[in-house]
């Protein structure tokens, strides 16, 4: 790495367990900046409930400004349901992808122990899931009309770019060349016959120009009871928005659950922004259980990204110890708290203790 970089982040808590686990990931990326040679500054901005869920957009504006040029973007999670306006966790975080133009979002999974593994007979897996994060049902573009009525109409509407679209595919294609070779296209294109027919033209399109990679396709339902079945059976799996949000769920809870799965929002230019893929668990919320390893992985992929495999190596590997070793958050089976956790990642990785 360049010794004279000195890379700038900003980090936003969120709610619920969002402020403990985005705590417990700044801590590490302080720690691990002094230890392993990482020149680091992370800003950390409050925000209001009206900026969270994108109430006031000049708000959300002055604060997409004033990330802008970070090199990347902590985010815990948000979501108030108990709150009385309609508060939900969509708001900012879509926001933020959205004008960003963060339209690449990776969900990895891997069979991280066998005892995490809800399937009754355990196969190896190890996945990436390539999801457009920007589009789809998710442009919020709809309306209702006559609104309370027996007549009432709700329209939700889909987009999909071509640029968009193509950008994620061959992204997906370039992740494939480095790993295994293999890519599956996720789609409802026999029945969503406009937007995702455009899924697989440019999908076969690529194909072409990435002839060494095997590639193969999946409509959405036979996805589901083929990633059940056969999860070893996937390498690298790209997906218009929806299906991968819910898709990487499922993945998730294959490799132990919710909580420990992470990800990475890219978009062409920095800043990208890593987020655990879970959303702001109210009922653990102040509890100090939240476990933290969905934004250990996320901060793993944010070292990946940054060209510091070597690093995110050794938390991946520390993570694998102690879950084997059932020195776990509840969520898992085990009896810690958060910071519990975190401290014996924190003896592993920066003393080398291994018990
Ligand atoms: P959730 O992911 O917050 O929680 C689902 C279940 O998993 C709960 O039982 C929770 O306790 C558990 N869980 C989640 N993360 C955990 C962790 N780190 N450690 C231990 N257990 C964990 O999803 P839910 O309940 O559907 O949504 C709660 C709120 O979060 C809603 O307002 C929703 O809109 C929002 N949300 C926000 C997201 C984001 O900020 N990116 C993503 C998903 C949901
Ligand atoms: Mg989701």
């Amino acid at each position: 790495m360049d010794a004279f970089i000195m890379y700038k982040a900003t980090a936003i808590e969120g709610q619920g367990i969002g402020p403990e686990v985005t705590k417990h990931g700044v801590d590490l990326i302080l720690r691990v900046a002094e230890r392993f040679d990482f020149p680091i500054s992370i800003n950390h901005i409050q925000v209001d409930d009206q900026t969270y869920f994108s109430i006031d957009e000049s708000k959300v504006n002055d604060l997409i400004g004033s990330i802008k040029d970070d090199d990347f973007i902590i985010f815990g999670a948000i979501g108030a349901p108990n709150k009385s306006q309609d508060m939900h966790g969509g708001g900012l975080i879509i926001d933020i992808r959205q004008k960003l133009n963060l339209f690449i979002n990776m969900r990895p999974s891997r069979l991280i122990n066998n005892a995490l593994c809800p399937l009754k007979e355990k196969t190896d897996f190890d996945l990436l899931i390539i999801r457009e994060n920007t589009e789809g049902e998710y442009v919020n573009i709809g309306g209702r009309y006559q609104k309370g009525t027996k007549q009432e109409i709700a329209i939700q509407e889909s987009i999909y770019t071509a640029k968009n679209t193509a950008e994620t595919i061959k992204y997906a294609f370039e992740m494939a060349l480095r790993r295994r070779k293999h890519l599956t296209l996720v789609d409802k294109s026999n029945v969503l016959t406009y937007g995702h027919g455009l899924w697989k033209e440019l999908f076969y399109h690529f194909s072409a120009e990435f002839n060494e990679v095997t590639v193969d396709h999946f409509y959405i339902d036979a996805m589901v009871a083929k990633v059940i079945g056969d999860p070893g059976f996937f390498d690298v799996i790209v997906c218009p928005n929806m299906f991968g949000d819910i898709l990487s769920d499922l993945t998730a809870e294959l490799q132990g659950g919710i909580g420990t799965a992470g990800s990475i929002n890219l978009g062409l230019t920095k800043p990208f922004l890593i987020e655990p893929v879970h959303g702001s668990a109210p009922d653990i919320a102040g509890k100090g259980i939240a476990n933290p390893i969905g934004m250990l992985h996320s901060i793993c992929l944010m070292f990946v990204h940054l060209d510091r495999g070597d690093v995110a190596a050794r938390i991946f590997g520390i993570i694998d110890e102690l879950v084997s070793e059932g020195k776990t958050t509840p969520d898992l089976n085990g009896k810690m708290t958060s910071e519990q956790f975190m401290n014996y990642v924190y003896s592993r990785l920066l003393f080398g203790e291994t018990k």
